[in-house]
């Protein structure tokens, strides 16, 4: 649905939960990630695009009381919160409401927000971000909610800032140990491009994407399986990863606080089998992967107007699936299913799991023309396969999180 209807509609639902109009509405969009997985974390580089799919966030201050009521109207709950009480809670199944309690925490944590100082507030979240499917409703909802406080307290800040603060509320108050990546994209993005973030000096370059000029859609397919285990394997991968940059750069003589990015293929050839097999495999995925992300960025650069570009584009995408499948072991069997199907279709450029993987999306880069035979070929073949119920996103990038 349109964001301006979405943006009318909930300032009526505003209007009925709480009697009041709202005084403004904070968006963040969720993100595809295009290639440059699992590297974040490990100060390497990402190019995600924020999608239209967002979450929106009503408020209205109540005066006086430090007090803050929410209600989600996707999950039909409400909670009522005062900051003076807020607790990590890592290690237990995190609740919606905690996202946005713990954005509140990490803010006062960086010395952006001040928790002692006046007004509560009212907050109704409506969301369009598909949920658990790996398109980060989560680093939306964290956004969106950062905006939301830090508006309402009339607190100047930068959007870099705003970015980790929402990090550091995954991190350390929902205890999923996640790279800066959907945070800075969400906050960030910017209309018919992607962003190149170099995730260690969070300098980033707007590139823009040329595909909806050449006819070519992004097109997220949702696997729908669950991402049960994703927290704890997730932060599984990142212990290998820094485990391995430790013995790497001990055995290179590198500085101590080295990561995988500081590594080159070269060096990592050399050392490859002083590693134990499993983390050999992450380190061959990371570092490999970061090259793939800096080919990807030139073959964009020297423009998908010519075709010899645009397919080596998608060749790059193809082979970051396979390095996440076999060296990596973040995807799974239906991910890897969706993606070949994908390969099946003329038409289809390029095709890979996007996110943290363990079920969750696949992003697709299609001819427009090519779309009704996509959805047989892929999304109905898989959903006839598998029993699971798939849905396709075409997706389009726009401007990162603001006060709408
Ligand atoms: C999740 C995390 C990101 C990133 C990706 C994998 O989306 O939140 O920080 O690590 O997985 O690339």
């Amino acid at each position: 649905m349109q964001e301006s209807i979405r943006i009318e509609q909930i300032r009526i639902e505003f209007k009925k939960a709480f009697g009041i109009a709202p005084s403004f509405i904070a968006r963040a969009p969720g993100r595809v990630n295009l290639i440059g997985e699992h590297t974040d974390y490990n100060g390497g580089f990402v190019l995600p695009v924020a999608i239209d799919r967002s979450i929106l966030i009503a408020v209205a201050p109540v005066i006086g009381v430090r007090r803050f009521e929410l209600v989600s109207l996707e999950y039909n709950d409400s909670v009522t919160f005062e900051p003076a009480n807020l607790e990590p809670v890592v290690g237990k199944v995190p609740l919606w409401a905690n996202y946005v309690q713990g954005v509140m925490w990490a803010l006062a944590q960086k010395g952006l927000l001040d928790l002692n100082e006046p007004p509560g507030a009212r907050l109704l979240i409506q969301g369009d971000v598909p949920r658990g499917a790996g398109l980060s409703s989560s680093a939306a909802l964290e956004v969106a909610s950062a905006l939301a406080f830090l508006h309402l307290a009339g607190s100047s800040f930068e959007q870099v800032q705003m970015a980790r603060a929402c990090q550091k509320a995954e991190n350390e108050y929902i205890g999923v140990k996640s790279g800066i990546m959907d945070q800075f994209i969400s906050a960030m993005g910017e209309p018919d491009s992607a962003l190149l973030i170099d995730t260690r000096s969070l300098d980033y370059r707007t590139i823009p994407l040329g595909l909806e000029e050449l006819g070519y859609k992004i097109v997220a397919v949702d696997s729908a399986v669950p991402r049960t285990l994703a927290g704890s394997a997730y932060n599984k991968r990142r212990e290998e990863c820094e485990e391995a940059a430790k013995i790497l750069s001990k055995q290179l003589g590198l500085p101590n606080r080295s990561q995988l990015r500081d590594i080159s293929l070269s060096d990592f050839n050399e050392q490859a089998e002083t590693l134990p097999e499993t983390l050999r495999m992450r380190v061959r995925h990371v570092i490999t992967e970061d090259a793939r992300t800096l080919e990807a960025i030139e073959r964009m650069q020297a423009g998908f107007t010519n075709p010899a570009n645009l397919r080596r584009f998608g060749e790059l995408l193809n082979a970051s699936h396979t390095s996440l499948s076999d060296d990596y072991e973040v995807s799974c069997a239906e991910l890897d299913l969706l993606v070949d199907l994908a390969h099946a279709v003329p038409g289809v450029i390029g095709a890979r799991m996007t996110g943290a993987g363990f079920g969750g999306c696949t992003v697709n880069i299609v001819a427009a023309n090519s779309l009704p035979d996509f959805e047989e070929k892929v999304v109905q073949e898989y959903r006839q396969r598998t029993g699971l119920n798939a849905q396709s996103h075409i997706c389009k990038a726009v401007r990162g999180g603001e006060i709408v």
